[in-house]
C-alpha cells in the first residue's frame, strides 16, 4: 500500500486526479469504477480541468457505477446517478454508451445482472476510486457483509441510513443498496482510496493501520497489490497544515 498525505482537500483532489489521469492515458479502453459521495467530487472537478487543458481525454475509457440507493432514481437528489451525472459524466461530456449505472427504481436483481454483464464485457475493472464510509463501508459493502463477486443487493447499516441525510437534504426511508462486491473490487488492477476530514481519522486508522476485519470492510482492501491510500492531513490524524507550522 502506498499512502499519500495531502496538505488539504484541494491538494488531495489534485493528486488523486493526477493518478487517475495517468491511468487513463496509459490504459485507453479500460473500465473505471467510480464512487459517488462527497469525497471524490474535488478529484472529478480536477479531472475535468485536466481534460479542458488537453492533458487527458476522459472519454478514452469506460465507466461503471460503484453503487446506488435502491428506490432512488436519476431524478432524486442524492442518488449516485444524479451526483455522478452532475459532477462528472455531463460536465466531462462522456458519451452515454461509455457509462453503465444502476437504475435504483428497477428490479435490484436485474440491475445487478446488467452490471455484471457490463463488467464482464469490459474485462473487469481497471481502476477503482473509492471513498470510505463512517462505518468503514466501501460502496455499500456494509460491515460484516460477505465479500462477494459481482454486483449485490445489501441491506443498509444504520450508520449509512443516518449519514444519507447529507446527500438527500432530508430524511428518506432508504433501506437497501446495490453495490459491486468486495471480491470484484479487489480484482481491480489499481485501487485508489480517498478520505478527508478529521471525522474520518478514526475509521481510517482502524481500516488501514489495524488487522483486516470484516466489521470494517475497508480493511479488507489492505492487501490489494496496487492500492494507493490518499488522505488529507486531518483524515491521517495529523491535524491541519498551516504554512510555517503544524496545528493539531
Ligand atoms: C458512494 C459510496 C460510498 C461513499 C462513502 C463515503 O458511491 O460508494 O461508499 O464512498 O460512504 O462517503 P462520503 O464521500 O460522502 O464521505
Amino acid at each position: 500500500m502506498i499512502t499519500i498525505i495531502a496538505n488539504d482537500y484541494d491538494d488531495l483532489s489534485y493528486r488523486t486526479a493526477g493518478i487517475a489521469a495517468g491511468f487513463i492515458r496509459k490504459n485507453p479502453g479500460s473500465l473505471l469504477c467510480l464512487a459517488a459521495g462527497d469525497t471524490p467530487l474535488g478529484a472529478y472537478a480536477e479531472l475535468i480541468k485536466m481534460q479542458e487543458a488537453g492533458a487527458v481525454n476522459l472519454s478514452d475509457v469506460y465507466y461503471a457505477a460503484l453503487d446506488e440507493w435502491v428506490a432512488l432514481g436519476p431524478g432524486d437528489k442524492g442518488s449516485c446517478r444524479q451526483v455522478m451525472d452532475d459532477h462528472f459524466y455531463l460536465p466531462a461530456g462522456i458519451p452515454r454508451d461509455r457509462i453503465h449505472v444502476y437504475n435504483g427504481l428497477g428490479d435490484p436483481a436485474a440491475e445487478c445482472e446488467a452490471m455484471n454483464r457490463w463488467l464482464a464485457a469490459r474485462g473487469g475493472i481497471g481502476l477503482t476510486l473509492l471513498g470510505v464510509g463512517m462505518n468503514g463501508h466501501i460502496g455499500f459493502n456494509e460491515p460484516n457483509v460477505k465479500a462477494a463477486e459481482g454486483a449485490i443487493l445489501v441491506p443498509l447499516d444504520d450508520t449509512t441510513k443516518t449519514v444519507s441525510v447529507k446527500y438527500f437534504g432530508r430524511k428518506r426511508p432508504v433501506s437497501a443498496g446495490v453495490t459491486i462486491g468486495l471480491s470484484t473490487l479487489l480484482k481491480a488492477r489499481e485501487m485508489l482510496v480517498m478520505a478527508n476530514g478529521a471525522k474520518k481519522a478514526a475509521v481510517i486508522k482502524s481500516a488501514f493501520y489495524g488487522k483486516p476485519d470484516p466489521a470494517v470492510p475497508a480493511s479488507m482492501l489492505q492487501d490489494h497489490p496496487a492500492l494507493t491510500l490518499l488522505l488529507d492531513r486531518d483524515a491521517a490524524g495529523m491535524g491541519s497544515f498551516t504554512p510555517g507550522g503544524i496545528s493539531s
